[in-house]
């Protein structure tokens, strides 16, 4: 089987994260949210993945992933350029698919994979297999509709009034009738080809349309917000690693990963789960509370960190509390030495600097 990973669109309510780079890019738990479905789909014994690109910094994917060799699959790389809808992208696919396939959308996240649903799949006639997950607010997603006896009988993009509790995941399997149902869609009311009515138009011309619920946490990362659960909920599963220095002084608490070339010097206070990145320093001064992720070369030379990501060339500097943000490449965030300790959140973009 083969497998397609949707790495376009415009990643809109996640700027100006996303003025530099596409959102797939953006690292949870110090790895892109992307490379987590890539492991999944080579895990699960595929070898073979295209990577749909968009016109956000394709170029950037490229770079990181490039022929594939580095993480044991082989790329190929479709352009879609605008996003003009997740069916439209599918469509691009029809000569690198064989005859079924996995769609994965590069923001989701999935606890326990995708391996089980790969090999039924492939046992199965199915032409196409969803797999749906219980969510609280349905309407911000593609949602199943049921009848009497529990059967799939429809399904609905964002619907104001939701069938059901069950949204659909970005994960797809299908058989080639789905080119054909693709061919046949129109733009929906959003401007886009919509793959949720491409699927539900095989399921009322009579397809066999499976769907499985999925058991664990699933995780769609659009928004800031869920950027910080999707970290918490992969962090809630770290393991104690330090292949870095830590020096006796400094107090180490919890699931703590410290990668090589990384220094905590005396005095410093680490909380678990925590992770932190290589040649990164952590200055004496300075509290890392639970669910933080710290990239690569980052300097925290004073305050005190909780619940946020900070990537890779970041450098800090603050009297305060740093909560619940997500601090882009290479930003500096530096106190004024006038300025009183409170707590702050931040989104920020690449290179950003912040000095108050
Ligand atoms: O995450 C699950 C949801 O994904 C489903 O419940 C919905 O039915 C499905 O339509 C989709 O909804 P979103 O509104 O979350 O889709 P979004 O526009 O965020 O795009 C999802 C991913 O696909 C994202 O990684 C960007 C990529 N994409 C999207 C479009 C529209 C492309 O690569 N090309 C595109 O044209």
């Amino acid at each position: 089987m083969k497998g397609v990973i949707l790495h376009g669109g415009h990643g809109t309510r996640l700027r100006p994260l996303t003025h530099t780079g596409p959102k797939q890019l953006i690292p949870v738990a110090n790895k892109p949210i992307s490379q987590y479905v890539l492991e999944d789909l080579r895990d699960s014994g595929i070898r073979d993945i295209a990577i749909i690109l968009g016109d956000i910094y394709p170029e950037k994917v490229k770079e990181f992933y490039g022929e594939g060799r580095r993480f044991g699959v082989n790329i190929t790389y479709i352009y879609q350029g605008e996003p003009k809808g997740i069916a439209h992208a599918v469509g691009l696919c029809e000569d690198f698919v064989e005859e079924e396939f996995v769609v994965y959308l590069g923001d989701n996240l999935l606890k326990g994979g995708i391996a089980s649903y790969v090999d039924e799949f492939s046992k199965s006639n199915m032409d196409a297999m969803i797999l749906l997950c219980e969510v609280n607010r349905p309407e911000l997603f593609g949602v199943a509709k049921f009848n009497d006896k529990g059967e799939l009988v429809g399904l609905v993009e964002k619907p104001k009034v939701p069938p059901s509790r069950y949204a659909l995941t970005g994960i797809y399997f299908f058989r080639r009738a789905i080119f054909d149902a693709i061919r046949r869609l129109k733009p929906s009311w959003r401007g886009e080809l919509e793959i949720t009515e491409a699927i539900h138009s095989l399921l009322v011309d009579g397809h066999k349309v499976g769907h499985r619920i999925v058991s664990g946490w699933w995780k769609d990362t659009g928004t800031p917000e869920d950027i910080l659960e999707a970290n918490r909920l992969v962090l809630e599963e770290l393991q104690t690693r330090v292949d870095g220095t830590v020096e006796n002084q400094s107090s180490m608490q919890g699931r703590i990963s410290i990668g090589l070339g990384s220094i905590v010097k005396s005095g410093a206070l680490i909380r678990g789960p925590a992770i932190i990145g290589e040649n990164s320093t952590i200055e004496g001064d300075v509290y890392i509370g639970p669910y933080t992720s710290i990239g690569n070369n980052v300097i925290i030379r004073s305050g005190e960190i909780e619940n946020s990501i900070i990537m890779d060339g970041c450098l800090i500097e603050v009297k305060d509390r740093i909560i619940d943000s997500i601090i882009g490449p290479n930003a500096k965030i530096i106190s004024n030495a006038k300025s009183k300790p409170s707590g702050r959140r931040f989104i920020i973009g690449e290179s950003s600097q912040i000095i108050f």
